[in-house]
C-alpha cells in the first residue's frame, strides 16, 4: 500500500480527460476503474461485498461487542476495517465500512442494527405523520464520521474506493416493515394501498440516498453502488412503476459526479434490464443468473459485476475454483468485476478468498470491450 496526499475527489478520479490529481494519478492504472468504464484492463478486477466483516478474525478482534453503528461513528476503527481486506486479500477495490442504514439512523428515525438479525426500528413508519421523520441529510451535521473516513481512505489507499447507498425500496422496506422481512409483505400492502404515500416516502430516501453519495464522492470515493438488495421481491411492472423512477433520480443525480455508478440487488434476474435502465454504469448480479445472459438482458455499453454464489466458498478449493472459472468464462473476461452473487458468509474461510483473488488476477480477459464481448460470451446454461 503506498502513502500518498488525499486527492481532492470526484475531479481527480472520475475522468480520463482533465488534469489528474494525487488521487487521480495513483488510480489511474485501476483494472477495477477500466472495466467499470468498459476501457481496456488487463486482468479481471476483483472485489468482495461484505469483504469487511465477521469472516475476518482481524474484524472481530478490533469490532468488540457494541452495535456495527458505535464501529462506524469512529473514523479511525472505521478506516482500519475497511483497509483489512484490501491488505488480506489485494482486492482491486476497497469498500467504505458503512451501512445502508446509517443516514436513516442520521437523521433521528430511530435505527439499529441487531447482531445476527439486521436493522430494526423502533417506530416503523406507518402512516403520513410519519413523512415528516425522513428529512434530507446534512452531511457535515449528521455523519461527519463517515466525511472523515472517506478521506483518510483515500489518503491510504491505492485502489479505488467504492462509496455506497442503499436504494430509496430496501431501504423503505426496513422502515415500514421494523426489521428483516422474507416477504416484504406490509411494504407491498403500503405500496399497492397507498401508492402516492408510498411515492413520497421513496422520493424523500432519495434525496437522502443522493445526499449522502455525493458527500461520499467530494470526500474522494471514486465509485458508487446503490444498494437496492430487496428489489427481487417485486414483479417487474411493480418495479417500473413504484420504484425505478426514485432509483433512478439518484443514478442520474450522481452522474453529474462522473464516477462509475453500479446498481445491485438479490434476485432481480427479471429486473436486470430495468436495473441498467435507471442509470447504471454497472449491473450487479447475483448468482441465479448467468453473466451471459445477464449481458444479453442490460444490453451493450454496460459492464457486470459478480456473480459466484456465497455458499459455494463454503465448499472444498476445487469445487470453489470450479464455480469461479465457470463464472470467469461466462463473464467473457473485459467489462466484467469479478465478485460474489451477494455478500460474504460469516463462516467463509479467509484462506478461500485469497485463493480466489489469487485464481481471478491469474485469468486473461480477450475481447474487445464490455460491448463486443457479448457477441463471444458463452449461450447461457439452460437458462
Ligand atoms: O464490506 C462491506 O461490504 C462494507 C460494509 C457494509 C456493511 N453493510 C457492514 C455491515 C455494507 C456495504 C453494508 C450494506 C448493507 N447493510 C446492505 C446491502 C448489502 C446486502 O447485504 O444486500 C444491507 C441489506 C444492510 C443491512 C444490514 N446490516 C444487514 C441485513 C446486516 C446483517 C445482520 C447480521 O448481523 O448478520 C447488517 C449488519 C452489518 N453491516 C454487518 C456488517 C459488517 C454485520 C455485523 C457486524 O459484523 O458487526
Amino acid at each position: 500500500m503506498t502513502r500518498a496526499p488525499a486527492g481532492s475527489s470526484a475531479g481527480g478520479t472520475s475522468t480520463t480527460d482533465g488534469p489528474p490529481t494525487a488521487v487521480g494519478a495513483r488510480l489511474a492504472g485501476s483494472s477495477f476503474l477500466a472495466a467499470c468504464r468498459g476501457e481496456a484492463h488487463e486482468r479481471v478486477p476483483v472485489w468482495f461485498m461484505r469483504q469487511a466483516g465477521r469472516s475476518l478474525p482481524e474484524y472481530r478482534a478490533v469490532r468488540g461487542p457494541g452495535s456495527i453503528l458505535d464501529t462506524v461513528r469512529d473514523a479511525d476503527l472505521a478506516t482500519e476495517v475497511t483497509l483489512q481486506p484490501v491488505r488480506r486479500y489485494g482486492v482491486d477495490a476497497a469498500i467504505l465500512y458503512s451501512d445502508i442504514m446509517v443516514p436513516v439512523g442520521a437523521i433521528g428515525f430511530g435505527v439499529d442494527i441487531a447482531p445476527g438479525v439486521g436493522p430494526v426500528v423502533e417506530r416503523p413508519f406507518s402512516g403520513p405523520a410519519d413523512l415528516d421523520r425522513v428529512r434530507d441529510l446534512d452531511p457535515e451535521a449528521d455523519t461527519p464520521y463517515v466525511q472523515a473516513t472517506v478521506r483518510q481512505l483515500v489518503a491510504e489507499l491505492d485502489v479505488p474506493l467504492i462509496g455506497f447507498a442503499g436504494a430509496p425500496f430496501t431501504v423503505a422496506s426496513y422502515l415500514i416493515e421494523g426489521r428483516p422481512s422474507r416477504d416484504h409483505a406490509c411494504t407491498k400492502a403500503l405500496m399497492l394501498g397507498d401508492p402516492a404515500l408510498f411515492a413520497q416516502l421513496l422520493d424523500r430516501l432519495a434525496t437522502l440516498a443522493l445526499t449522502t453519495l455525493r458527500a461520499q464522492v467530494t470526500a474522494g470515493c471514486s465509485a458508487v453502488q446503490l444498494f437496492d438488495s430487496w428489489a427481487g421481491a417485486l414483479s417487474p411492472a411493480d418495479y417500473r412503476r413504484h420504484v425505478l423512477p426514485h432509483s433512478r433520480r439518484v443514478l442520474e443525480g450522481v452522474a453529474a459526479l462522473g464516477v462509475p455508478r453500479i446498481h445491485f440487488g438479490v434476485g432481480t434476474g427479471e429486473l436486470l434490464a430495468d436495473m441498467a435502465a435507471a442509470g447504471a454504469d454497472v449491473v450487479g448480479v447475483d448468482w441465479r443468473v448467468p453473466l451471459s445472459a445477464a449481458r444479453q438482458r442490460v444490453g451493450p455499453g454496460r459492464a457486470l459485476q459478480g456473480n459466484l454464489d456465497p455458499a459455494a466458498c463454503l465448499a472444498p478449493w476445487e469445487a470453489v475454483a470450479r464455480a469461479a472459472r465457470d463464472v470467469l468464462a461466462e463473464g467473457g473476461g473485459r467489462g466484467h468485476i469479478f465478485n460474489l452473487g451477494h455478500g460474504v458468509l460469516p463462516e467463509t474461510d479467509p484462506a478461500t478468498l485469497e485463493r480466489l483473488v489469487e485464481l481471478v488476477h491469474a485469468f486473461r480477459p480477450g475481447g474487445a470491450g464490455h460491448g463486443a464481448s457479448a457477441a463471444r460470451a458463452p449461450q447461457p446454461r439452460g437458462a
